[in-house]
């Protein structure tokens, strides 16, 4: 019983993940270019109706990613002090994906699309982090 409930918030943990940095990764080099080619006024207005529709998709995964996060954190507590150190600096940028990912969806934001490639690159790095954490405690 435990183990599929540890299961379950894996997997909700990494849909999560895929949700918000695929997500933001399509709108930022899929998106944001055809944005481009439209009238200024036009890009203003579908790139807030964007944002606007991505909005509650957006906090919900901040509350998911939160609340899976903690969980995994809990199953994973004394991994000794590396994976504490490594565990520190991916939340310092989980930090800065949920502050940046509230800042693009907000309407008239000039700098949306650069935000969105800061976010992207965190993401990655925690990511890449994430894998480093698994592989101190494979069994
Ligand atoms: C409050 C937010 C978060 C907390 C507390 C948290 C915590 C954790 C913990 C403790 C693990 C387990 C690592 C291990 O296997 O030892 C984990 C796994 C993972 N996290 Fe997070 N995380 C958070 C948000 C995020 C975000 C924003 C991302 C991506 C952008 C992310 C990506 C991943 C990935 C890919 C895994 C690996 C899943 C696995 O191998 O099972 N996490 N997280």
């Amino acid at each position: 019983m435990t183990d599929a409930l540890n299961v379950f918030m894996r997997w909700l943990h990494i849909t999560s993940v895929v949700v918000l940095i695929g997500g933001v990764l399509y709108a930022r080099f899929v998106l944001a270019p055809v944005l481009q080619s439209l009238a200024a006024q036009e890009q203003d207005t579908l790139g807030d109706a964007l944002a606007a529709r991505y909005r509650s998709l957006l906090f919900l995964i901040v509350l998911l990613l939160t609340a899976t996060g903690l969980y995994n954190m809990i199953l994973n507590i004394n991994r000794g002090s590396l994976y504490q150190s490594l565990l520190g600096i991916k939340l310092l940028l989980v930090l800065h994906v949920f502050a940046v990912g509230i800042l693009i969806v907000k309407a008239k934001n000039p700098k949306r699309a650069r935000q969105m490639t800061g976010l992207v690159i965190s993401g990655l790095v925690i990511i890449a982090i994430s894998a480093v954490l698994r592989q101190l405690h494979l069994n």
